[in-house]
């Protein structure tokens, strides 16, 4: 260990890789960020050069924007409510610079392989075959990039086009064309809206029901509802189903089936349009397709439609190409990592952004950066690899319990709890914690604010609450 540079790595700057830049600078933990695009931003950089980009030209948020900054860093007052995928990229990339951290990332530089060392350590070969070794190493390569097809493959031969959502960018080739879309999630609603619009006929092909929830609910978005906060997130969940039933109605009126489960027991699928669509006779629904028939599809139903494209909008895998399986693999999308950040196996990999919220991902990096922070430095200690194993195991379990077994559904945290959870677990490693840094600070550290309830804004009242306790 003796000589193991005083340096941390990390994979990624999307929002999740700025944030633990930014803050590891600011704690003074000397760093690398390693960029594979020419800028910061990963997904919300449209046509990114990094191939990673799974926007499309007419992407917008669906959580609302202050719930998806940063803590110390508002939007601009002119950007909207849901703001565009432009605003969202220039706003990462003013954050980069505001906080001087641009200058610490190698942009146009992937990182080919991660291996852990005997005693320690990782080294990192980067795509040029040069090696170096850190001490520790922060993966935040993002998880809506590698698309999943449906699987297994729909029987039969198609002869029209086929692509994923993921390389879906612009309306214009579905014009006038009569176009199928398959999935029932975010980028389905979005994309089949977005091609009714010009095709001759879209069909949505879902095979289950989902609750649709609008962007606004009762006049305000649908992350800031006047729910009062001291009700319990679980009573606030139970109360938001009929509001939203109220609000849209059954949706086997539509032509959709219906959802088989509580609402917010699926990853919530947002759309203020698609019904409409489907009112409008632009949008047919039709159930799941059974098998592929040269110039059209047959439905679970027996029916049969001519199709000339199909858009998949089946989801993204989990993957880190850069770990050997035999280190580090997400098997059906699932890696056990304790709270979602800390692996069992190797105390010095940890992972930033690897959550799927009801809400943004954001301010969640953000915290998990500082709790990492707080790690490298000697002011938080885990607790055992059993327990830890333990704690992951009961997650999982109840995971599956809301969720059902899908590799859809591996990741999923409800904002509120999820904070409170890792603010009493920094509270308990800071008092378990007598060990030794792994990271000395190089330069004079900015306060750490970390347990601060200025944390995350919104969620103040939470962060007062648990400190009260
Ligand atoms: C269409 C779409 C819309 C979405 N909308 C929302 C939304 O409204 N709100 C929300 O909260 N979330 C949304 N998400 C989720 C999305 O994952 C997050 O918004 C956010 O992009 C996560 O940031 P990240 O930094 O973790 O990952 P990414 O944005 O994917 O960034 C990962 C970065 O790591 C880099 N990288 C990866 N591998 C390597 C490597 N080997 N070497 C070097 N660099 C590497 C990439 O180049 C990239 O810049 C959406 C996702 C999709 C697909
Ligand atoms: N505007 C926005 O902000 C926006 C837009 C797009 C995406 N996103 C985000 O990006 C992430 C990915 O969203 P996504 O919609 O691309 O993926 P997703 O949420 O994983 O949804 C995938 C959909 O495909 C279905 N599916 C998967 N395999 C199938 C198969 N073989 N046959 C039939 N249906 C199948 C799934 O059904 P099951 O549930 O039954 O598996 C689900 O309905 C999410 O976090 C989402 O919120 C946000």
């Amino acid at each position: 260990m003796a000589d193991m540079p005083n340096r941390v790595c990390i994979i990624g700057a999307g929002s999740s890789g700025i944030s633990a830049a930014k803050t590891l600078k600011e704690r003074g933990i000397p760093f690398d960020c390693y960029e594979a695009g020419d800028r910061v931003g990963g997904n919300w950089v449209y046509e990114n050069r990094n191939g990673m980009s799974s926007a499309y030209k007419s992407l917008f948020i669906n959580t609302s924007k202050p719930r998806m900054q940063f803590s110390d860093y508002p939007m601009p007052d002119h950007y909207p409510v849901f703001p565009h995928h432009t605003q969202i990229a220039e706003y990462f990339n003013n954050y980069v610079e505001h906080f001087n951290v641009k200058q610490h990332i190698r942009f146009n530089t992937t990182v080919t392989s991660a291996i852990p060392l005997e005693n320690g350590g990782w080294e990192i070969t980067l795509h040029d075959g040069s090696t170096h070794r850190y001490r520790a190493l922060l993966v935040a390569n993002g998880h809506h990039w590698d698309p999943r097809w449906p699987e297994p493959p729909f029987e039969g031969h198609f002869d029209g086009s086929v692509i994923h959502s993921h390389y879906y960018k612009t309306p214009d080739a579905y014009m006038d064309k009569q176009v199928l879309v398959l999935g029932f999630g975010n980028s389905a609603m979005d994309i089949a809206v977005e091609t009714s619009r010009v095709s001759a006929m879209t069909y949505l092909a879902v095979r289950r029901g989902f609750h649709i929830i609008p962007k606004y609910i009762l006049g305000r978005p649908l992350d800031q509802q006047a729910i009062p906060k001291f009700i319990p997130w679980a009573w606030q969940r139970k109360l938001i189903g009929p509001i939203i039933r109220l609000q849209v109605g059954k949706l086997s009126d539509f032509g959709l089936p219906e959802p088989d489960y509580p609402i917010l027991h699926a990853h919530p699928t947002v759309s203020s349009e698609i019904l409409n669509r489907i009112t409008h006779g632009c949008i047919k629904p039709k159930p799941n397709i059974q098998r592929l028939d040269g110039d059209g599809v047959i439905f679970t139903d027996g029916s049969r439609e001519r199709v000339d494209c199909i858009i998949y909008c089946t989801g993204y895998k989990v993957t880190f190409p850069f770990f050997r399986p035999e280190h580090i693999v997400a098997k059906n999308n699932d890696l056990p990592v304790f709270r979602r950040v800390f692996h069992p196996r190797y105390p010095d990999l940890f992972f930033i952004g690897l959550l799927q919220p009801l809400g943004a991902i954001m301010p969640l990096a953000e915290l998990q950066s500082k709790w990492v922070s707080r790690y490298l430095l000697g002011k938080y200690a885990l607790p055992s690899p059993e327990e830890m194993m333990q704690d992951i195991q009961r997650e999982r379990e109840e995971m599956r319990k809301r969720y059902g077994n899908s590799p859809r559904h591996t990741m999923q945290v409800d904002v509120e709890p999820y904070v409170v959870g890792v603010l009493k677990e920094m509270e308990r490693g800071a008092k378990r914690s007598q060990r030794l840094p792994l990271i000395k600070q190089e330069a004079p550290a900015a306060q750490d604010a970390s347990l601060s309830p200025e944390l995350i804004p919104h969620l103040a009242h939470q962060n007062q609450r648990h400190h009260q306790n």
